[in-house]
């Protein structure tokens, strides 16, 4: 450091690596930027002054704006105030925490349950207290960003298994006899590709060879299942999944991550998972309108039927179309278009026409397989769909038509107030 720079030098040498990397994105077609909606998150919303189609949420029933949920939150606001005033361990561990819990438990056939702050946290804080140094963790190739997360926090050993794909899990498990202790990870609808994993095949390799398994639902919960507490239950693997994890922030329009699974489990994550330890507890609102989302995803199984039905109409819509959506498989469909400006691209053009559909690009997936992220919910109607269809139709037009060039550069160079942020 020379005497003679000045201290606006110094600060601009310090933040110099801000600008390089954000100019290495914007370079990449990868900035991100924040879009301000406006109103109700319901079928559709208010964007940039108009209504658009809501097509790209995770509030797959509809519940985050339903008026019981809105009422139960009032009245805990009424009853408890604002704020847990404290981590749960020393003075925010409220009532509405011991219900909650309790109703989890029941509805996941666990003995016990424990909620977090946030599904991120859940899986951080769960999977680095589970899992140490001398210890292997095996995980599939697309796991969430958080699973992701709390294995390296860690230290533990991490295997990447391919995709879904139980042999090579095989393998894998196979490789490491040694290991203290093994800990299978794995997503039970993956939150982007929408797929499926072979849960029954894990849950017998985990026992063969004695790995612990534990399997996020986040975006099973609500959806998938009799009473709609996930793949687990569909297959009733309940008895048999060490550790089921899942959020009320996706089908059960709420905020919050959980854990279910033995008192045993419950009892080691309140002393050792320090992503529940070192943080504030959730505010009343968000712990009764959880509450009451568990209630109305029991109680009616026909917001599940419409939104199968909804998937099912915009799917086959789409095929006719000459796209590609993947197999049926969950209520996400991704439409890959691979590169990340034409991506982008095609989401400006579908908000154009009135049908907010996000681009989902790296990191959040791998390169060269950005995608349209396609989620109807169960309160979009008939009409809905058509107009999504017809936004689809216009797109398809932009992307296959014999002048398909010209349209590709017009559409890249569609004027957008700004650009948006990946969900995921
Ligand atoms: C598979 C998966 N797990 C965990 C999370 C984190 O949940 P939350 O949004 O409640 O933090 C998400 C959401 O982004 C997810 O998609």
């Amino acid at each position: 450091m020379t005497a003679s720079r000045t201290e606006t030098d110094l600060t601009s040498d310090a933040t110099g690596f801000l600008r390089e990397r954000l100019s290495t994105l914007k370079q990449a077609g990868l900035t991100r930027k924040l879009r301000e909606l406006k109103g109700e998150p319901g079928p559709k919303v208010c964007w940039d002054g108009r209504q658009v189609l809501l097509l790209c949420s995770n509030n797959y029933l509809g519940l985050a704006a339903d008026e019981r949920l809105k009422q139960a939150s009032l009245q805990a606001v009424e009853n408890y105030g604002c704020g847990a005033t404290g981590s749960r361990l020393i003075s925010g561990n409220l009532e509405l925490y011991g219900n909650l819990e309790r109703d989890l438990a029941r509805f996941k056939g666990s003995e016990a349950a424990l909620v977090f702050p946030s599904g991120y946290q859940a899986n951080l804080g769960t999977v680095s207290a589970l899992a140490g140094p001398g210890d292997a963790i095996f995980s599939d190739a697309l796991n969430h960003a958080s699973l992701i997360d709390g294995s390296r926090l860690s230290r533990a050993e991490v295997l990447i298994y391919d995709h879904c794909n139980a042999e090579d899990l095989e393998r894998k498990l196979a490789s490491r006899p040694a290991a203290r202790r093994k800990l299978i990870l794995t997503e039970s609808v993956f939150s982007m590709d929408g797929d499926l994993a072979p849960l029954e095949d894990i849950v017998c390799l985990a026992k063969k060879y004695e790995a612990l398994l534990m399997v996020d639902e986040a975006h099973a919960t609500g959806v998938f299942g009799p009473t709609g507490a996930g793949r687990i239950e569909a297959l009733g693997l309940q008895q048999q999944v060490d550790i089921q994890m899942g959020t009320f922030s996706k089908a059960l329009g709420s905020l919050g991550g959980y854990i279910a699974g033995s008192k045993e489990l419950i009892l080691y994550l309140v002393n050792h998972a320090r992503s529940f330890i070192f943080t504030t507890g959730l505010p009343p609102a968000v712990l009764a309108a959880s509450a009451a989302a568990l209630r109305v995803v029991e109680k009616e199984p026909q917001r599940r039927k419409a939104l199968w039905r909804n998937v099912a109409q915009l799917r086959q819509g789409l095929l006719k179309l000459g796209f590609d959506p993947g197999p049926e498989q969950s209520q996400i469909l991704p439409l890959r278009l691979g590169e990340e400006r034409r991506t982008m691209a095609a989401c400006r053009l579908l908000l154009r026409e009135g049908v907010f559909v996000q681009g989902i690009r790296p990191p959040t997936v791998p390169r060269g397989t950005a995608r349209l992220r396609i989620c109807p919910m169960a309160l979009h109607t008939d009409d809905d769909i058509q107009e999504a269809l017809a936004g689809f139709h216009k797109l398809r037009s932009a992307l296959f038509s014999p002048k398909r060039r010209a349209a590709s550069a017009s559409m890249a160079s569609a004027a957008a107030p700004s650009q948006p942020v990946s969900t995921s």
